[in-house]
């Protein structure tokens, strides 16, 4: 009879919002960006994923999914190739230790839990992904640091590898073709800036028409702001965000978080037949945090959008009453709007709530 051990782990990864956006792939099969990203990590008390991985040999059943209790695929490409690596790394380890249960030649039952909107410009791949690889990577007691695992992150969904610090993140685009160089750094602690604020305005929380891996894919092909944006315009904002975090230079962040985002949407429009994100709510956000930067005499908010009609607005906790009481009272006109409010901190990765192998 197959040994009956279970073997389990748990952890939650938070979501990530990008200031300077991902948006395109240089190589799609590798899921490496044109771009190097920056984000700040969300607290993970409004928006993360929880998920628990086990591995038996009693299990006689292929590798599973449940997602808020749905069975899910867990075969595309993308997943398969990060199962892969995880599940090679961890033979490694069996291979130099034959004390060690041979966990990688186990079937796999995963099941995770979002507390948000899945797939609605949300970034639930970011933290769905994050929390599927180290839910893993911890069942497999893999002697590896977020960055290590940003790389297998990556190849599951782009934004995912920044899910897996806390604070504000770099996804590094790198040089390398095997996408070794491609992963995601710290660029500074949540307790560096605990000030800065996150709230969520929800548009709508329906799946997006055309999600991000095709729509950047199209813009690639079609836009002739792309190239523009991807090589010149990115690789200086990242320089001056970095300059912008570390002196704590609130108007700097808040000018180049929008911009980008405007300009990320800009090649949106660009893309051939053109991709709408932001709707007329979104744009009533735009106007919203212009009025309260006008009425303030500097900029104390910050818009950002992903591949849908949600806001993300970024202040600092001292503009608490003037950006998020303000803002959802000049918005209370508009119906289907709902207000989260997130506190960027650091994320589980440095406070891990993982349960150790059961045995
Ligand atoms: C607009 O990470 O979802 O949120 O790598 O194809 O899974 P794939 O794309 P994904 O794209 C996120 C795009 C974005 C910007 C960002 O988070 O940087």
């Amino acid at each position: 009879m197959a040994d009956q051990t279970i073997y389990r782990a748990s952890t939650t990864a938070p979501v990530n919002i990008a200031v300077i956006k991902y948006w395109g792939k240089r190589d799609a099969k590798l899921n490496l960006p044109t771009n190097s990203s920056l984000s700040v990590t969300l607290s993970q008390a409004d928006l993360c994923t929880t998920t628990t991985a086990s591995c038996s040999a009693s299990y006689t059943t292929a590798d599973s999914l449940l997602l808020n209790s749905a069975p899910q695929t867990l075969e595309t490409p993308r997943t398969q190739a990060c199962l892969k690596a995880l599940r090679s790394q961890r033979a490694a380890l069996e291979e130099a230790n034959s004390n060690l249960p041979k966990l990688s030649t186990f079937p796999l039952r995963i099941v995770s839990v979002n507390n948000f909107p899945t797939a609605a410009g949300l970034a639930s791949s970011a933290a769905g992904f994050a929390a599927l690889i180290r839910a893993i990577a911890n069942l497999y007691e893999l002697p590896a640091n977020p960055s290590d695992l940003s790389i297998i992150a990556r190849q599951g969904s782009g934004s995912a590898c920044r899910s897996l610090f806390g604070g504000y993140v770099a996804w590094q685009a790198g040089e390398k073709a095997d996408g070794s160089d491609s992963l995601a750094v710290e660029v500074a602690p949540a307790s560096h800036w605990p000030e800065m604020r996150a709230v969520i305005l929800v548009a709508s929380a329906l799946k997006k028409d055309v999600g991000s891996t095709e729509g950047m894919q199209l813009t690639v092909k079609t836009s002739t702001l792309f190239p523009l944006r991807a090589n010149t315009i990115v690789p200086q904002r990242m320089e001056e965000m970095k300059k912008a975090i570390a002196s704590k230079n609130f108007e700097d962040f808040a000018r180049i978080t929008m911009q980008d985002s405007n300009g990320f949407h800009a090649t949106c429009l660009d893309t051939y037949p053109p991709t709408f994100y932001m709707n007329d709510t979104s744009r009533a956000a735009v106007r919203a945090v212009e009025a309260i930067n006008r009425a303030a005499g500097k900029d104390v908010a910050a818009y950002t959008f992903d591949a849908g009609p949600n806001a993300v607005i970024y202040y600092l906790a001292e503009n608490e009453g003037l950006v998020a009481g303000l803002f959802k009272s000049f918005l209370s006109h508009i119906d289907g709007w709902q207000v989260r409010r997130g506190q960027a901190i650091q994320a589980s990765s440095a406070t891990p709530l993982d349960e150790s192998i059961a045995s």
